[in-house]
């Protein structure tokens, strides 16, 4: 059993990347993890300021971000997951702003307590008008390894509901 978060950054919650996110959640349910999906649209995240404050605070404090709002829920939920997925549609290329914007404010965990401090396997989730996918895979797949997460798997496309079903149920 592992504890999966879902960092869903849609702009709507009944849309393409929703379908995939719910066949994921289905399939990593039924094979006994637990998952947490934030709404990211729906909830109050500020954007990282680069102030530093988290490096001056305690280190391994569970909420280093000076800022405080609904990124707090995340950085709990965070600190205990092994699992993190990044769900998004393609907005203009990349992935949308509430999805960068929170990613962004992981930053300060990540700061305070050391790179290596939170391990995670990751997963990415996205739909997109056309087929490019290129510069979010790229963001991905940059951050990522060098964050020392281990990709589970990218799903790219309305299409790969059932892929999405079947990457979920793989995780134990
Ligand atoms: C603001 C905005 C920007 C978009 N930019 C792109 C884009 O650059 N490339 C693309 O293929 N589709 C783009 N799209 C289309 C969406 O990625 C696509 O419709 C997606 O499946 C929507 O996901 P949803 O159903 O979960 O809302 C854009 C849509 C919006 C609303």
């Amino acid at each position: 059993m592992k504890r999966i978060i879902i960092l869903d950054g849609a702009g709507r919650n009944d849309g393409r990347t929703s379908a995939l996110v719910r066949t994921f959640t289905e399939g990593a349910k039924q094979a006994g993890n637990e998952v947490i999906r934030f709404e990211l649209q729906e909830m109050d995240i500020r954007g990282c300021r680069n102030c530093q404050g988290c490096a001056r605070q305690e280190k391994g404090i569970p909420l280093p971000c000076v800022q405080r709002d609904d990124m707090d829920e995340i950085y709990r939920a965070f600190r205990e997951a092994q699992v993190i997925v990044l769900a998004s549609p393609v907005y203009w290329w990349t992935v949308s702003g509430p999805l960068k914007t929170a990613v962004d404010r992981l930053y300060a965990l990540i700061r305070n307590a050391g790179k290596d401090a939170y391990p995670k396997e990751s997963v990415l989730l996205m739909t997109a008008g056309s087929t490019d996918y290129s510069q979010a895979v790229a963001w991905y797949s940059r951050f990522e390894p060098w964050l020392g997460w281990k990709d589970l798997g990218m799903i790219l496309g309305a299409n790969q509901a059932e892929a999405a079903r079947e990457l979920g149920a793989g995780i134990r």
